[in-house]
């Protein structure tokens, strides 16, 4: 695996004595290591140990002129590829729950858009109480990732469900948080969610694509080492970690931006949702209800938007390209002559008549269509866990080709 880049934030817990060595462990299979500490953490462990293990300045007050000088703490929040929590304190949990930043390792979990890995150590009584169950949870729905706490004899004297995950455990869960590195040197080119056609200044003709399949699909890409562009379309969603993103709303501004990075891009994967038309005219001031006086209506004339997808596979080259269709009957079908009409690598082929997949939800089901007309059924998985499935297809193929 290469190099990352680890901030380990130690709170204070007894666990923490255990810190210089999942230092040295992380250390040992390569990774660089920053240590950002909590008032308490300095009770366990010292600095001094963490800065000599790590060859960085230690920081550990967020107030302090001369660390902020060095580092800040918005720029070792981004330079973080991976932030590991160890030991989590009950408090220290809590507060990551409700968002608070009251000092260097809160400031930075928050500001942070690395995966996050927790490790919690605490008493079996601090841990199974439905403050720190229900903190935890809702910090798992949010996407951060837990490794433990393990079962044993406690540093308080109780026995039970407390102890902090051993080095090693914490080391193979940062490694598997990090993902695999199959897709290291290569370039992702994604595009994601729905187009806004503007009638006019106000209004605009849209589609209910959230963009959550082709941003997933973007996270995955980068947590296997790649270097991502996000073209992202009419989206609320938040920028994964590690993915550099450009906005599009409209299908001719998404052209103009796929096209400006096909050139560097070694695999490219088309799920946004375009027009495929837009009104003819569009106006660049409210239309008037009254301008309309008298009228029963008034006719929108569309005219055809660029079709991207076509436009990438004619300058297809060396690339691997994969294609979406939304179909809401004869899927596969539908599927088999549009891979053959596009002249992609792959299709994802979405059933949007289905209430649990395509549109604006958080699982899919699909058929990955290739252009032999081989067919493969993926059935109903989260979003993530499709986009994992589409990425193993597309490097498998992609060797098979090679
Ligand atoms: C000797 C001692 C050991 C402690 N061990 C733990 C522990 O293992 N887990 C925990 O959640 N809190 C533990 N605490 C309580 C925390 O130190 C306390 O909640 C503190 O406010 C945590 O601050 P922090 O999360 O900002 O580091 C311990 C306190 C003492 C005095």
């Amino acid at each position: 695996m290469e190099p990352r880049r680890i901030l380990l934030a130690v709170t204070g817990g007894i666990a923490a004595y255990k810190i210089p060595e999942l230092v040295r462990a992380l250390r040992g299979v390569g990774h660089v290591v920053r240590c950002a500490m909590t008032a308490e953490a300095r009770h366990f462990v010292s600095p001094m140990v963490l800065q000599t293990l790590t060859g960085e300045t230690v920081r550990t007050d967020l107030f302090d002129a001369s660390e902020e000088g060095e580092i800040d703490h918005i720029r070792l929040a981004d330079w973080a590829e991976l932030v590991i929590v160890a030991p989590a304190t009950a408090h220290t949990l809590a507060r990551m729950c409700h968002g608070m930043a009251d000092d260097l390792v809160t400031a930075v979990l928050l500001a942070t858009r690395a995966p996050v890995l927790v490790a919690p150590a605490m008493n079996v009584n601090m841990w199974s109480h439905p403050a720190t169950q229900a903190n935890v949870e809702r910090l798992c729905e949010r996407g951060v990732h837990r490794v433990g706490p393990e079962t044993g004899e406690l540093a308080c004297g109780w026995e039970g469900l407390g102890r902090m995950s051993e080095p090693e455990a914490i080391v193979a869960a940062a490694t598997l948080v990090l993902g695999p590195d199959t897709l290291r040197g290569e370039k992702v080119l994604v595009t994601a969610g729905g187009t806004a056609e503007p009638i006019d200044s106000v209004r605009s003709i849209t589609n209910r694509s959230s963009g959550k399949m082709g941003f997933a699909v973007a996270a995955e890409a980068a947590r296997r080492g790649a270097d991502v562009c996000l073209v992202a379309g009419v989206t609320s969603l938040s920028t994964p970690s590690g993915v550099r993103r450009i906005d599009a709303h409209s299908a001719r501004q998404m052209r103009d931006a796929v096209m400006a990075e096909l050139e560097d891009s070694t695999i490219v994967v088309k799920a946004a949702a375009v027009a495929d038309f837009r009104p003819a005219v569009q106006e660049d001031h409210k239309i008037k209800k009254e301008s309309l006086e008298g009228q029963a209506g008034f006719n929108l004339r569309l005219v055809t938007n660029p079709d991207i997808l076509t436009e990438i596979c004619e300058r297809k080259g060396d690339r691997f390209v994969v294609g979406f269709a939304a179909e809401s009957h004869d899927v596969v079908a539908a599927a088999r002559r549009k891979i053959v009409r596009k002249g992609c690598d792959l299709l994802v082929a979405n059933d949007i008549s289905r209430s649990d997949a395509g549109f604006d939800v958080d699982t899919n089901a699909v058929f990955l269509v290739s252009p032999s007309g081989e067919v493969e059924e993926i059935p109903l998985l989260s979003k993530p866990e499709i986009a994992a499935q589409i990425l193993d297809r597309v490097e498998k193929l992609r060797r098979e080709r090679q």
